[in-house]
């Protein structure tokens, strides 16, 4: 329960459910990475987090796919389930839990809320018509159709009539518009308006919520001839993995309604008007924020499984680093457009931001503590004027980056760190410690000015921990910081690391790479 005493508060956010029909890409990563960074954020602020991802295994799509691989529809999933798996494991994600929906309790679940929605009068039996391509056995809505013709195989398609299961959308109308009208659920606030003129107010269709094309799904639990609706089935993950409607977990009180759903912006629609609906006739409160992000392009083009411009992220994290990666990718994503994945710009967002600006202000930073004071400082300080700003910037760094972590702007949250390593790099500059370290009556002002560029350290890399979460607790034992130096508690706090610190000088953490030789490499890798 949310209110006992003595519970911490919690956090629940989700990334979509992936389709396993085929490998995964750095599409995919983006927002399992964004989700990811989030979740750490919050578990470092001190909350009970409860972030979850799967994959959708049902559908039409998969049954053809495992045909084609000569596999049964479980055995091709389980072949690619495993491989997110093993992308997430190499990524760093650290998900709570991970659904699949051809989980028995799931699919117990979803006849459990299709059966109560039909009880309570939403569900009904109807008759869907459309545009049927026979040779393929799918029904396609003209809008669907190229040049009039079947999408999959480009064959001709005739007029068919077929029994369904029909949700009325009506009774849940109103509520929509105000939920997307009257409250911050939907970001950016640009796609609302996308989803009031294209969908709600020319007038909400009811939903087909049964199938009868396919067997791969879940049947409907009072007619097996058909199965439930995909999107049906896979929304309804976000509430049967905390235990809704089945009895294999128990958090549904705990993390329900969610804090932050975050898709990419192709699947807004399911997530701002079939998910409240759907939600609304089961009498549940509704999710709290939906996060819908702009796409990784490639050459100009969702970068996607069917237009085969996939990106390894196997390959880019072994050369150069999953945190690097993982760094990029958060970083040049904007808040509400797309962006252009190209090899260039990642490698020198690696060399600016991480090699140079991060890694140089930490390998410059020890080894002057080693090489002026033997690696311990003096606790003898002199302040200075010039080192306010600094010393400011770095203390109100953390109420900013809380503030953009909760819109989720999580590019702009990486800019405004790095603005303070920037600003450190150019304190060096500004005090001169290779002068100072030449004078013997100026060791306490070097002192000072070491320690700053350290505490520096400790606030930015608590910061980009839950980013970088392999590479920053290798920085911060080398400023020699620890334990309740590291805390959010003390992340908005100067001067928390203790006067005498002691360095431990390391590897250097960021390598730098020579742009052009990558490029060719890369391309040997692709060809
Ligand atoms: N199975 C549905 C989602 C059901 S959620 C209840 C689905 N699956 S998907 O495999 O197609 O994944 C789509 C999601 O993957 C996007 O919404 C986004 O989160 C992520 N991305 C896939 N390709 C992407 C890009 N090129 N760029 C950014 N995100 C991408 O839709």
């Amino acid at each position: 329960m949310k209110n006992m005493k003595n519970m911490k508060k919690t956090f629940y956010i989700t990334t979509p459910i992936y389709y396993p029909s085929g490998n995964p890409h750095i599409g995919h990563c983006y927002t399992t990475v964004a989700c990811d960074a989030i979740a750490r954020y919050k578990r470092f602020q001190g909350y009970d987090v409860m972030f979850s991802t799967g994959t959708d295994e049902h559908g039409m799509k998969i049954e053809e796919n495992a045909e084609k691989a000569g596999q049964t529809p479980k055995e091709f999933v389980d072949g690619i389930a495993d491989k997110f798996k093993a992308l997430w494991e190499f990524m760093n994600i650290s998900y709570d839990r991970f659904i699949r929906t051809t989980d028995d309790y799931h699919k117990q679940a979803v006849q459990n809320i299709f059966k109560t929605i039909y009880d309570k009068g939403y569900i009904y039996k109807g008759e869907y018509s459309g545009k049927y391509c026979v040779p393929d056995e799918s029904f396609w809505t003209p809008s669907q159709l190229i040049d009039g013709k079947c999408p999959e195989c480009g064959r001709e398609v005739t007029d068919a009539k077929e029994e369904a299961y029909f949700m009325k959308m009506q009774p849940f109308a109103a509520r929509i518009e105000k939920l997307l009208t009257e409250t911050d659920y939907l970001q950016p606030q640009a796609r609302v308006n996308e989803m009031l003129n294209n969908f709600i107010r020319p007038g909400l269709e009811d939903l087909c919520v049964s199938r009868t094309t396919f067997k791969w799904g879940v049947p409907v639990p009072f007619d097996d001839t058909h199965v439930v609706y995909v999107w049906l089935d896979a929304l309804t993950n976000y509430i049967t993995l905390l235990g809704y409607a089945n009895g294999q977990y128990n958090n549904f009180e705990q993390y329900w309604p969610c804090d932050l759903h975050m898709t990419a912006k192709e699947i807004v629609r399911f997530h701002s008007i079939i998910w409240p609906a759907i939600l609304m006739a089961c009498d549940l409160p509704l999710p709290k924020k939906l996060y819908s992000h702009g796409w990784i392009n490639f050459g100009g083009k969702k970068m996607g499984k069917s237009t085969g411009n996939v990106i390894d992220p196997f390959i880019l994290g072994k050369r150069y680093g999953v945190d690097s990666i993982r760094y990029q990718i958060l970083r040049d994503m904007p808040f509400s457009g797309d962006f252009d994945y190209t090899n260039e710009s990642m490698l020198s967002r690696i060399n600016s931001d991480l090699a140079n600006d991060f890694g140089n202000l930490v390998s410059r930073t020890t080894a002057m503590v080693e090489k002026y004071f033997g690696s311990t400082l003096p606790a003898a300080k002199i302040h200075e004027e010039v080192d306010n700003e600094l010393i400011d910037m770095a203390s109100g760094l953390s109420k900013k980056v809380d503030a953009l972590i909760d819109e989720p702007q999580l590019g702009a949250a990486l800019a405004e760190i790095f603005k303070v390593v920037s600003r450190a790099n150019k304190y060096i500059d500004e005090t001169c410690p290779w002068i100072l370290a030449k004078d013997e009556s100026k060791k306490a002002r070097l002192a000072a000015v070491l320690y700053n560029l350290l505490e520096v350290i400790r606030i930015t890399s608590c910061l980009l921990c839950p980013f970088m979460p392999e590479t920053m607790p290798i920085a911060q034992k080398q400023i020699g910081a620890s334990g309740d130096e590291l805390s959010y508690q003390n992340v908005g706090i100067w001067g928390k690391l203790r006067p005498d610190v002691t360095v431990e000088k390391g590897d250097i953490l960021f390598p730098r790479f020579d742009v052009e030789k990558e490029i060719e490499q890369l391309t040997a890798v692709d060809n």
